[in-house]
């Protein structure tokens, strides 16, 4: 069916929230997806495109059987911005929502679990430390915002209430500096960063800047306290304005470190979520002098280093070489280089692979592990790196599809689900966070 056989607006019944917190429903034969839309309520929806066979719609009129989940969305760009799902229900119904989902994908996979933890949430504004910003100029206006959740266009937007301060209110300033730039149309995105001390932002440009250029960017630097780098190609051409501009940085204060990072590295972008789950995961593992514990997919050292702080020896594992780096100076930094070990690898390499482009993990002799995969999850390596040996595994997901499934290939080698629940990384989006804690008894 051609986008034109959708009427504009549509009357609805919505059947349920899909995974992507979008409301469902059935528009004669067809299928359509209702973006600020909750289970069971009655409304007229505006149609703005179409995606896979299915309209692509906006609630705008709940005419009938308004949820009780519903509230009055705390952000003036719901629904339009993509960066948020689910603004428009209650908090506790969004943690119970991600909740249940973990709970259908677990039960679609046949995977069973002994106790469900409820469900951590976590400040609902301001959490965001890491954000990636659209650019782009429409007529005599600058936009940078997020982008519309069913298109590709930029959100005109002053303010955002997931971004950390100050980024949350820095998008009029923003705008105003790439459109005094001689190249405004040349920049297409902006990257934030917000450390525990120093804040960072990137600026991506396709064409090189001017001399004027690169002085607005240091006024702009001077005036906000904000480390300014530009990026012409890919992350090896990332300069910073400034000589002396810092590594940003966290503090996990529980466990007295501190951890330096790149405005490039991966970090977790909910710090309050992050500490919960470096807890948890310690809490799950009981490390201790003579404990064995591989971190798999590693990053900086976030789960690395708490542990080995704790006593035992870490061997970290990551394919970013310049996380390792990180890792291996954070280490130093706090005092743990001699607990903890961390090594470039390519964890997807089966043995035997002859195309690895990374070296294989060597994942043995281990008492217990932490997974932190991509979204893609563990995958066929998974098998791999689970030695008679290893009893406990604490597995950190962004995904509860391939954690269920990873899941199911853990009890088949006689692990148990021994806890499972949801941390709200990202508050108000669809964003799904799991911890499961998987032990082999015997
Ligand atoms: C979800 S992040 C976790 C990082 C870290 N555990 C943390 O808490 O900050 C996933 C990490 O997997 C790494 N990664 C992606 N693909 C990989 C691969 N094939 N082998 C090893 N590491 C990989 C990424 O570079 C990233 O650092």
């Amino acid at each position: 069916m051609s986008r034109k056989r959708f009427p504009p607006t549509l009357e609805l019944q919505i059947e349920a929230l899909d995974a992507d917190g979008v409301g469902v429903a059935q528009f004669g034969e067809k299928r359509v997806r209702v973006k600020g839309a909750l289970p069971d309520e009655q409304l007229i929806a505006r149609t703005v495109g179409k995606r896979k066979g299915a309209a692509l719609a906006v609630a705008e009129t709940i005419t009938d059987n308004a949820s009780p989940l519903r509230q009055t969305p705390p952000c003036e760009f719901f629904p339009r911005c993509g960066g948020c799902a689910l603004q428009h229900m209650e908090y506790a119904a969004q943690l119970a929502h991600k909740q249940a989902g973990l709970l259908q994908d677990l039960a679609f996979n046949n995977v069973g679990y002994t106790q469900l933890r409820p469900a951590v949430g976590s400040p609902q504004f301001g959490y965001r430390r890491k954000a990636r910003l659209g650019v782009r100029r429409l007529y005599d206006m600058q936009l940078v915002g997020f982008r519309e959740a069913f298109g590709g266009r930029i959100v005109k937007m002053d303010n955002c209430l997931a971004l950390a301060p100050p980024f949350d209110r820095l998008f009029a300033p923003l705008a105003e500096l790439i459109g005094k730039l001689s190249i405004p149309a040349a920049i297409p995105q902006i990257e934030t960063a917000a450390g525990d001390t120093d804040i960072a932002l990137v600026v991506r440009h396709l064409e090189p800047l001017a001399v004027a250029d690169v002085r607005l960017l240091g006024e702009f630097e001077q005036q906000h306290r904000i480390w300014v780098y530009t990026q012409s190609g890919g992350y090896d051409t990332l300069q910073p304005l400034s000589s002396h501009a810092p590594l940003l940085n966290y503090s996990l204060s529980e466990f007295g470190l501190n951890l330096e990072f790149s405005v490039t590295d991966f970090v977790q972008v909910n710090a309050y979520i992050n500490a919960a789950l470096v807890r948890a995961v310690n809490t799950a593992l009981q490390p201790r002098p003579g404990k064995r514990i591989g971190d798999l997919f590693c990053g900086i050292g976030n789960f690395s280093l708490p542990l080995a702080r704790s006593g035992a020896q870490v061997t970290g594992w990551e394919a970013a070489s310049a996380a390792i780096d990180r890792a291996r100076l954070n280490a130093t930094r706090n005092g743990l280089a001699g607990r903890t070990r961390f090594e470039v690898a390519d964890l997807y390499n089966l043995p035997g692979d002859k195309k690895q482009k990374l070296p294989i993990a060597d994942v043995t002799n281990l008492d217990a592990l932490v997974l932190d995969p991509p979204r893609s999850g563990a995958g066929p390596a998974l098998s791999s790196w689970l030695d008679p040996g290893v009893s406990d595994v604490a597995y950190v997901s962004c995904n509860p599809a391939t954690f269920a499934s990873d899941a199911a290939v853990l009890l088949k080698h006689g692990f148990t689900l021994d806890e499972v629940g949801i941390y709200d990384m990202f508050p108000h989006t669809a964003h799904v966070e799991t911890l499961g804690i998987f032990r082999r008894h015997g």
